[in-house]
């Protein structure tokens, strides 16, 4: 009989607590991304009557889940930087190091590979950093635009604190300009990502879509 050799490892690379936060960000983003294009262009409401309420039924659902992603944008950057594993911060050593973006660089041309000291190579880090920064930036820009709707509660609390800020960007109408715009960096992002997971998985034989699923990444024994 002939020996059998192991061709793929498994690991164990995502806690429940990332994938679960992973799913619920998805959703509201693309809640706030179908909401938002709405709330922006109404075009169910008749300008003949008074009594059609869709616009403040998507403007609820958009708030619901705008609250959902201030949540979700909080617990995962203490997850990050306070997590049990420090998978994603190891990735952090290979954003500062020249060699592993070149290796990054190349194998994207089919020359190599590049083996990670975490689990994320170092232009994904990059922008998934930047989309949580726009994250934070659309919730601030979002709890102003709810303080300036919902004046009690928390919306009063936030009140001079969003006055503040609202004077700083030059206006409530360039704060609600620039949160239209953002969501157009989801919109970008999402597509990249979604065919980045797919062609990663394809190009390394990994199963990095299954892993955020299932928390475990099967690639081949030698490979990365
Ligand atoms: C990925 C996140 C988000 C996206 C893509 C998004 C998208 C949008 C868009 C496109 C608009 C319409 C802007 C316009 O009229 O031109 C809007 C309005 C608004 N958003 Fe967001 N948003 C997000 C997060 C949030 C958050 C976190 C909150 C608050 C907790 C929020 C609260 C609001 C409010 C209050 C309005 C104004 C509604 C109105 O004027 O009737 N948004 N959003």
């Amino acid at each position: 009989m002939s020996q059998q050799q192991t061709l793929y490892v498994r690991e164990h690379i995502f806690s429940g607590a990332i994938r679960v936060f992973h799913w619920l960000r998805a959703l509201s983003i693309v809640v706030l991304v179908i909401t938002g294009a709405y709330i922006c262009w109404p075009f169910l409401t008749m300008p003949q009557s008074s009594d059609v309420l869709v616009q403040g039924w998507i403007r609820m659902v958009h708030l619901i889940f705008g609250f959902i992603l201030v949540s979700v944008t909080v617990v995962r950057a203490y997850l990050y930087f306070f997590g049990k594993s420090d998978i994603e911060r190891r990735s952090f050593r290979d954003v500062i190091s020249a060699k592993a973006w070149w290796a990054q660089l190349k194998s994207y041309v089919w020359i190599g590979r590049h083996p990670h000291a975490g689990v994320y190579g170092p232009l994904q880090f990059v922008s998934y950093l930047g989309i949580t920064l726009a994250a934070a930036f659309m919730c601030v820009t979002g709890l102003v635009l709810y303080a300036n709707v919902y004046h009690e509660g928390l919306g009063g609390l936030l009140w001079q604190p969003a006055t503040w800020l609202t004077v700083q960007m030059g206006g409530l109408a360039v704060v609600r300009l620039w949160h239209h715009y953002v969501t157009w960096a989801f919109v970008i992002f999402l597509l990249i990502h979604i065919y980045m997971a797919v062609w990663m998985g394809i190009r390394f034989k990994h199963n990095s879509v299954d892993a955020i699923v299932s928390g475990y990444d099967y690639h081949p024994k030698n490979g990365h």
